[in-house]
């Protein structure tokens, strides 16, 4: 949801713009833009689409920064996607230019009272308010304390990034509820919306906190708060490099993160899980957090999305094998429902980004009313990690594609090592169980490479099916939520087709009405204690003349005659059936996709952080 890129630096100022913008087109959006400061004073350009269309144009017609600029990828909230409301956004002189990622929520009172005092408008959008105060406090003041004074008036949630032609050094930026990173290069500096912009050029990054205010030039850095208080923090390095964010040979990213798979579990298992020795080891302030849970402890798991998905699963086993009674709440409903959360309540909030603005809304609701809160998260040093009182990262390494699969995986994995480290201290599990459960665990990776091998026959399936517009994705107990994950999947990527997810038993209720000769439906047939109910849901459909695309345990012969198309994946405790079903889902929904000329990675109106409500 909205790339910012900001630059102090050197020529050619364009170029790095546009370069470090274009790998944050995983965000989702529907404009783009750049400004930049030279002799002319400030320059502007925007296009309406795909950053590409902005590169076009800029070929046509040059553009020249000397040291600095700010871009922009727009994903429209207050204003329709045009030119005039993409970013950045002027003041009445054109001598200053801001871009902005969330939402200025009192931006209507504002624009009256900026109306009032003579400000001139072009666009519909809430951003452009912001422009027009800080103009208005730096008539009286200089520019960093203009722009602080303006960030006190805002309601709301924004990362900012400002130039002025009055300044041309220098580079500022602020985040308050959306995400903001200073990257530190030699004689360079960077603001961006996430890591990938910057890869490229540093590895040093600062991660802003809530309500700070940045100043950047060549020789420096200056954080401070709204008040202009100093602040010192020193740089982190980051552990992944650049190929970590590229396509590397493959089509599209998704596809990439299918396949890393195997070793972005690996990576979530690799340091905390002893199987020979029956052990799970968590960070210092894990292990103290969890050794808080009381014996009457209750969870709420709060996600949007994937992740939700993630932490549905979550509740069959931490209720199976910790028996921790759980919820599961979407955080958007979460926010508004007055939930009873005492201190016997941990939420875990589990989040790929750290920073979806319910989630975050949701930590921050349960952290009022008492609660523990436990991030589940896949980048470090986002807002819910850094607001939650513990966070075990899932490690699995940049998820570019807005479709989530490797932290899908990834999130699964923390669950099974946290659900069997409960049931070990509260001595649920005998060692000889948890050493077999834990060592099915670290074959993860491996029985995953196996599931992937399916990948020639989904293709197959997909040849079949991709013209067909409407799916639905049947399972019960650990696999109700790979239903709904697969129908997510598809839907996600493949506009064009409905899909539904859903409880088989839930079928009789109403989704069975529809199902019509040559309807596919995904059936979740893998080995369980349902088994045996599945196959009669699988019978329910064909006697409707409905097709089954059944997803099996390798070794299933008897499964065959109800099959119209058949994948299997390696056979494994039910428990860890939902991972493993993951692989065949993803890649299915990603050959459809791809059959239909979808954009995969970018799929039209989605974003990869959903940063605004
Ligand atoms: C968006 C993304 C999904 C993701 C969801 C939750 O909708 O497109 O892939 O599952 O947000 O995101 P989070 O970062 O909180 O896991």
């Amino acid at each position: 949801m909205c790339g910012i890129v900001g630059y102090v630096g050197k020529p050619p100022v364009v170029q790095t713009l546009l370069d470090c913008l274009g790998r944050l087109e995983y965000r989702g959006y529907d404009s783009a833009g750049i400004a930049v400061v030279n002799d002319k004073g400030i320059e502007i350009r925007k296009r309406v689409g795909k950053i590409k269309e902005l590169v076009a144009s800029i070929k046509q017609k040059p553009l020249d920064g000397e040291r600095l600029g700010i871009s922009h990828s727009r994903w429209a909230t207050h204003g329709e996607p045009t030119e005039v409301n993409a970013h950045p956004h002027l003041d009445c002189r054109g001598e200053l230019a801001l871009v902005h990622n969330g939402i200025v929520e009192n931006y209507a009172e504002l624009k009256a009272r900026l109306l009032g005092q003579g400000h001139r408008f072009r666009s519909q959008t809430d951003t452009e308010v912001i422009a027009h105060l800080v103009e208005e406090h730096a008539k009286r003041l200089p520019l960093a304390e203009a722009f602080r004074s303006a960030l006190k008036e805002l309601r709301g949630s924004y990362a900012l990034c400002l130039i002025a032609k009055r300044d041309p050094t220098h580079l500022y930026g602020a985040r308050a509820g959306s995400p903001l990173i200073v990257g530190l290069g030699k004689g360079e500096a960077f603001l961006a919306s996430d890591v990938p912009a910057v890869l490229a050029r540093t590895r040093r990054v600062i991660y802003l906190n809530e309500q700070e205010v940045v100043e950047l030039s060549t020789s420096g850095v200056k954080l401070t708060t709204l008040n202009g208080a100093p602040i010192t923090r020193k740089p982190s390095t980051v552990s992944w490099d650049l190929s970590a964010a590229q396509k590397e040979g493959y089509d599209h990213f998704m596809l990439k993160e299918i396949v890393e798979q195997p070793s972005a579990v690996e990576q979530t298992l690799c340091t905390r899980l002893d199987a020979a020795k029956g052990q799970i080891a968590f960070d210092r302030r894990t292990r103290t957090f969890l050794s808080r849970l009381t014996s009457q402890e209750k969870f709420v798991i709060i996600a949007c999305g994937t992740a939700y998905h993630a932490g549905l699963v979550g509740e069959y086993m931490l209720e199976e094998l910790a028996h921790v009674p759980v919820d599961v709440d979407l955080a958007s409903e979460f926010r508004y429902r007055a939930p009873m959360l005492d201190r016997d309540t941990t939420v875990i909030a589990i989040t790929q980004s750290g920073e979806t603005a319910d989630t975050l809304a949701g930590v921050r609701l349960a952290k009022e009313q008492g609660a523990k809160v436990l991030a589940i998260c896949n980048v470090m040093g986002s807002s819910i990690p850094r607001e939650a009182d513990a966070v075990i990262y899932t490690h699995a390494g940049p998820e570019i594609a807005v479709a989530s699969t490797k932290a899908y995986t990834s999130q699964l994995t923390v669950l099974y090592l946290l659900t069997l480290s409960l049931a070990k201290r509260r001595g649920l599990v005998t060692s000889a169980r948890l050493r077999e459960l834990l060592t099915t665990l670290g074959r993860l990776p491996k029985l995953i490479e196996r599931a992937l091998e399916v990948e020639p026959a989904i293709k197959r399936i997909a040849r079949r099916y991709a013209r067909a517009r409407d799916f639905y994705y049947l399972g019960r107990r650990y696999n109700f939520p790979s239903a709904l994950e697969g129908a997510l999947k598809l839907k996600e990527i493949c506009p064009r087709i409905h899909a539904e997810g859903y409880a088989a038993g839930e079928m009789k209720h109403g989704p069975i009405s529809l199902i019509r000769k040559g309807w596919p439906v995904v059936f979740l047939a893998t080995d369980s204690a349902v088994y045996e109910k599945v196959v009669s849901n699988i019978e329910e459909v064909r006697a409707r003349k409905g097709e089954c695309l059944i997803i099996a345990s390798e070794g299933d012969r008897a499964i065959r005659r109800h099959a119209d198309a058949l994948i299997t994946v390696p056979k494994t405790e039910e428990l860890f059936s939902p991972i493993l079903a993951a692989i065949p889902l993803q890649l299915l929904a990603y050959h459809i996709a791809r059959l239909n000329g979808c954009d995969i990675d970018q799929p039209p109106n989605l974003a990869k952080s959903v940063t605004v409500e």
